[in-house]
């Protein structure tokens, strides 16, 4: 059964009419007797910190049997590489340098994406206030994203992945199949975070700011700076919960793949 209900805007205002396709969409894009594998994706999720992209892109690439990728890991490993090399963040240069002379992985598992420095679980490391901090500043220059747009175009090629981050629908995959940019209020995306990291008094007063902060460097870094790519959904998730969120998004998927 296939029911139209409506349409989307997207970053250039073009309505997009799609079809929904009820339940699991891996049903839908392996019908049985079908003899060809069908196309794998490229998915690209955009936004800000606190819109709800981890959880978004996860769920919908465990939906789908694809991997997940965060771009934002890769920022992190060479973030810690920097603090831990006592590396200036502000020297995009020698930060390029040590970004060649790493060895950053992200691998993809149902608990989240594992992140290894030099071989070294990092994972909860890079969470970290410091490192979290040191990778939005690392992020700003180009000769850093350079190096990371080039291995993140590596490591989603060959499709079936749902990639998250800040430029992959404008920078790195600029074609992609799907693009999503999620959204939501700034007071919402920072109660959000508060809850997430279970804090309170002066800790939440740190961390909503430092919030503000990195959502500033972000939307103003004069390269590739966090703006929704023309041809993306954009989906506001303020009064949404995560089920709605996730609908809309397989929604869009499907649209994407009708003809
Ligand atoms: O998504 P995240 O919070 O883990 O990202 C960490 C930092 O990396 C964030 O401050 C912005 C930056 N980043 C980026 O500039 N481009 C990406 N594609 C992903 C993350």
């Amino acid at each position: 059964m296939v029911s139209d209900v409506g349409s989307y805007r997207t970053a250039d205002q073009r309505p997009a009419t799609h079809r929904v396709f009820p339940e699991d969409l891996r049903v839908q894009l392996l019908p049985s007797g079908m003899t060809t594998p069908p196309r794998k994706l490229i998915i690209a999720i955009d936004g800000p910190a606190g819109a709800g992209k981890s959880t978004i892109a996860s769920r919908l690439a465990r939906k789908l049997g694809y991997i997940n990728l965060e771009s934002g890991a890769m920022y992190r490993a060479l973030a810690l590489k920097a603090i831990e090399w006592d590396t200036s963040f502000d020297d995009g240069p020698a930060l390029v340098k040590l970004a060649h002379n790493s060895r950053i992985q992200i691998e993809p598992s149902l608990g989240g994406n594992r992140v290894l420095l030099d071989s070294r679980d990092v994972s909860q490391r890079v969470r970290e206030p410091d490192v979290t901090e040191a990778a939005s500043r690392v992020s700003v220059h180009p000769e850093v994203r350079q190096w990371m747009v080039a291995r993140q175009q590596e490591m989603g090629a060959g499709g079936g992945v749902v990639m998250e981050g800040r430029d992959i629908g404008t920078k790195v995959f600029p074609r992609a199949d799907v693009k999503i940019f999620l959204d939501a209020d700034p007071v919402v995306r920072e109660q959000r975070r508060l809850q997430q990291q279970n804090v309170r008094g002066a800790a939440a007063h740190a961390v909503a700011s430092e919030l503000r902060e990195r959502d500033r460097r972000d939307r103003t870094r004069a390269t590739s700076p966090l703006v929704p790519a023309s041809d993306a959904l954009i989906l506001d998730s303020t009064q949404l919960s995560e089920d709605e969120v996730l609908q809309k998004v397989e929604a869009w998927v499907q649209s994407r793949l009708a003809p």
